[in-house]
């Protein structure tokens, strides 16, 4: 393929999904979906890829770790991701990142780290629990996380980078630390932007934070429709009655049922939370309309998964044509800092 050429036009687009526990919801609408759909427009080259190496921050479990690889990458391709004409990878499949991430790590400030959502989170949770050493329990890697994440995105020149709100700042650093090395170093690196659906940025959990792995109340996408049944039935809700006008825009259930469904069924779900619909019944709806759009994921997910050498075939690829272009550009980095052969 002449990746040359298609890299020369349109917007590189570029996402990840860190490999910690099984694919839930939120990773489908946030951000599995939203970068098929951008990899499907003609003149954008994506890169879409495996976290596995931002994984070790929180999770210890090599077998987890290993799982949990495989399971989203079936996700990605059972959503519909076209091998053939996105870059799919696994990031650990790519050295030059971390080498960049070191590089990157000489010209960020401390200060910038300091400021970061997740590290400043844990410390203020230290301080909550009047922990006098702030520090504590806080690995290098979680705050070291945002170059990490700079250095995916910067290794491939990417402009647009999908992502739910909660990853803006990190796509700032990352422009404030390209910014940084272009002046130091000379026109090399792309500044990206994030690319925030609102719709589909924040979809709520089971307990109405965000959905995230983290707060352990996300709605697996892959499982027994059991179990999708029984998460479902434990969304938090309000303590109104059957018959009790309700208000959908700050509803979990609502939030969710929008994120997977059509403009004419939000429309009439909107009127039943007018007219008091139980929560039993919102429920029963959500629950039906989260079958129906899951199931012939579901039942492409199954047949990936028995065929583990073609998951595997196909990462080997992505990688191949990933190092073609990471290869040169680390190269033109290390030009410029002066680490060259004399
Ligand atoms: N940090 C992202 C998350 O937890 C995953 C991620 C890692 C990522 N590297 C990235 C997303 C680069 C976009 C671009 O959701």
């Amino acid at each position: 393929m002449l990746l040359g050429a298609i890299v020369s036009k349109g917007h590189r687009v570029l996402t990840g999904i860190t490999t910690t526990g099984v694919p839930h919801l939120g990773n489908l609408v946030g951000a599995v979906l939203p970068a098929i759909k951008a990899s499907e427009q003609k003149n954008n080259t994506s890169f879409l890829f495996l976290a596995d190496y931002h994984s070790l921050i929180k999770n210890s479990d090599s077998e987890l770790r290993h799982r949990s690889s495989f399971d989203i990458a079936a996700c990605w391709l059972a959503c519909g991701l076209d091998p053939s004409k996105v870059i799919f990878y696994r990031q650990s499949d790519i050295p030059h990142i971390f080498e960049l991430a070191w590089i990157l790590s000489c010209l960020a400030s401390k200060g910038l780290l300091n400021r970061a959502h997740a590290y400043k989170a844990a410390t203020s949770g230290n301080e909550k629990n009047n922990t006098q050493d702030l520090d504590k329990g806080i690995n290098m890697g979680l705050f070291n996380y945002p170059l990490l994440m700079a250095a995916d995105i910067l290794m491939f020149k990417a402009d647009l980078v999908p992502v739910g709100q909660d990853q803006k700042q990190h796509i700032e650093m990352t422009r404030d630390i390209a910014l940084k090395f272009n002046h130091h170093y000379g026109d090399i690196l792309t500044p990206p932007e994030a690319f925030i659906d609102e719709d589909t940025g924040v979809l709520p959990g089971i307990d109405g934070r965000k959905m995230s792995k983290s707060y352990k109340n996300t709605i697996p996408v892959f499982g027994a429709e059991e179990e999708l049944r029984k998460v479902v039935m434990k969304i938090q809700t309000n303590s109104l009655e059957p018959g009790e006008p309700k208000n959908s825009s700050d509803c979990n259930i609502f939030n969710i049922y929008k994120a997977i469904s059509t403009k004419e069924k939000i429309d009439n779900f909107q009127k039943l939370y007018e007219e008091g619909i139980a929560w039993g019944e919102a429920k029963k709806i959500l629950f039906e309309e989260l079958n129906s759009f899951l199931n012939p994921l579901k039942e492409e997910y199954n047949k990936i998964i028995k065929d583990k050498s073609f998951v595997e075939r196909t990462l080997v690829e992505g990688s191949e044509k990933a190092l073609s272009i990471s290869g040169p550009v680390i190269k033109e980095v290390r030009q410029a800092l002066g680490i060259k052969g004399f």
